[in-house]
């Protein structure tokens, strides 16, 4: 597969740069008959843009989205959907120096490396978290169908950010769902959130940036998704994860705190749903995952974003024309911890996967009704 297409059946193909003309997205295998205009894509892109909050870089985007093609008298008609945002605020002189003083922690050095100084560097070019726009193009489209025809829900949210964590065991699904965006951290717990309010605006004053965590619960999954062993749904989410920029880590239910645990206690006992005669489990440990098929349980996964590289704190890197070791002060506008406006593009992503998925086990009508 093309390195710049995500899926196989409902599959997306990502183009533009983050200081080029525009950004966009091309759906490919879309069902017919749903319908479908740019006020469907719209809000969730609001969600991610930038310049919304103080936490959050203050450059002004307004990531207006246009669908040129694949959509005929407000319904899709099953060809390919092409959607673009012109690049509007693009201010790439900071840019120049990075290209010969790559930044620590950003993709300046390996993308010289890779693509011999020929990649559009402004803005961080195709390393730009402004590419996930692009992801949250497919996602609002895809989440629209998982919503309407398969009763599927995700919700994404803020779990931590630095030392700050919010448990979450115990809050219901429709809790996550209506709090997380009630506030610019995207936590749905309003003590939790202005504590890492502070700490992000702690870290910015010091010049520094912070990351954090991503938890995901994914309500409505049909059992059986996933192809073992190479397309198990593990491996397809986490291939989806981590092409969002940041992303260091993915684990799903007990994750790597259940390495400490004992089978025992990690092991989720089978038991029948008495009203419905279907079979739950009590305790959901595996993450609504079993040798990489569904098991009708709760999705639940959480994601691991470092911290921003771009800090104004002096660094050391090398200046690659004279080859000397040189400092490096980082200007411009960026993102002291770029959590809180991922919830969307995880959302996104996985809504991706699990359409691609359903759509693998015929789930999925070519025309909507
Ligand atoms: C929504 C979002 C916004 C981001 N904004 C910034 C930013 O302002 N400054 C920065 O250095 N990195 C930012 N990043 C992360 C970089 O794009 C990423 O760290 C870089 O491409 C290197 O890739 P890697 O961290 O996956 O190795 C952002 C990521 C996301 C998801």
């Amino acid at each position: 597969m093309p390195p710049n297409i995500l899926g196989s059946n409902f599959t997306l193909q990502s183009f533009g740069e983050s200081h080029g003309k525009c950004i966009g997205a091309v759906i490919d295998g879309c069902p017919a008959g749903l319908m479908l205009s740019e006020e469907d894509i719209q809000p969730m892109l609001d969600l991610r843009k930038p310049g919304q909050s103080v936490i959050t870089t203050q450059r002004k985007e307004t990531d207006v989205v246009n669908i040129l093609s694949g959509v005929f008298q407000g319904y899709t008609t099953g060809a390919p959907i092409c959607m673009m945002i012109w690049n509007t605020d693009t201010d790439s002189k900071s840019y120049e120096e990075f290209k010969v003083k790559p930044r620590p922690g950003h993709a300046d050095y390996t993308g010289f490396l890779k693509y011999g100084g020929f990649n559009d560097h402004r803005g961080s070019g195709r390393f730009s978290g402004r590419l996930t726009a692009t992801l949250v193009m497919g996602g609002a489209i895809a989440l629209k169908i998982l919503n309407k025809y398969l009763n599927i829900e995700v919700a994404s949210y803020t779990k931590s950010i630095g030392k700050i964590e919010l448990d979450t065991k115990h809050i219901p699904f429709d809790m996550l769902m209506t709090e997380r965006y009630t506030n610019d951290t995207r936590c749905p717990d309003a003590n939790v959130s202005a504590k890492m309010r502070e700490e992000i605006l702690n870290a910015r004053r010091d010049g520094d940036s912070l990351g954090g965590v991503i938890e995901c619960v994914v309500q409505g999954v049909p059992a059986g998704l996933g192809e073992p062993i190479f397309e198990s749904i593990e491996s397809e989410i986490s291939r989806g994860l981590f092409s969002i920029p940041a992303v260091k880590g993915v684990e799903f239910g007990s994750g790597f705190r259940g390495s400490e645990l004992r089978g025992s206690i990690n092991n989720d006992s089978f038991l029948i749903n008495k009203e419905n005669d279907t079979i739950v489990t009590k305790s959901n440990n595996s993450g609504g995952i079993l040798g990489g098929i569904t098991d009708g349980m709760p999705l639940v996964f959480r994601v691991a974003f470092k911290p921003a590289a771009s800090i104004p704190k002096p660094q050391k890197t090398v200046d690659l024309k004279t080859m000397t070791e040189s400092d490096l002060i980082v200007t411009g506008r960026h993102d002291p911890c770029v959590v809180p406006r991922a919830p969307p593009v995880v959302d996104s992503v996985v809504g991706i996967i699990l359409l691609d998925n359903c759509m693998k086990s015929n789930l999925v009508p070519r025309v909507l009704k």
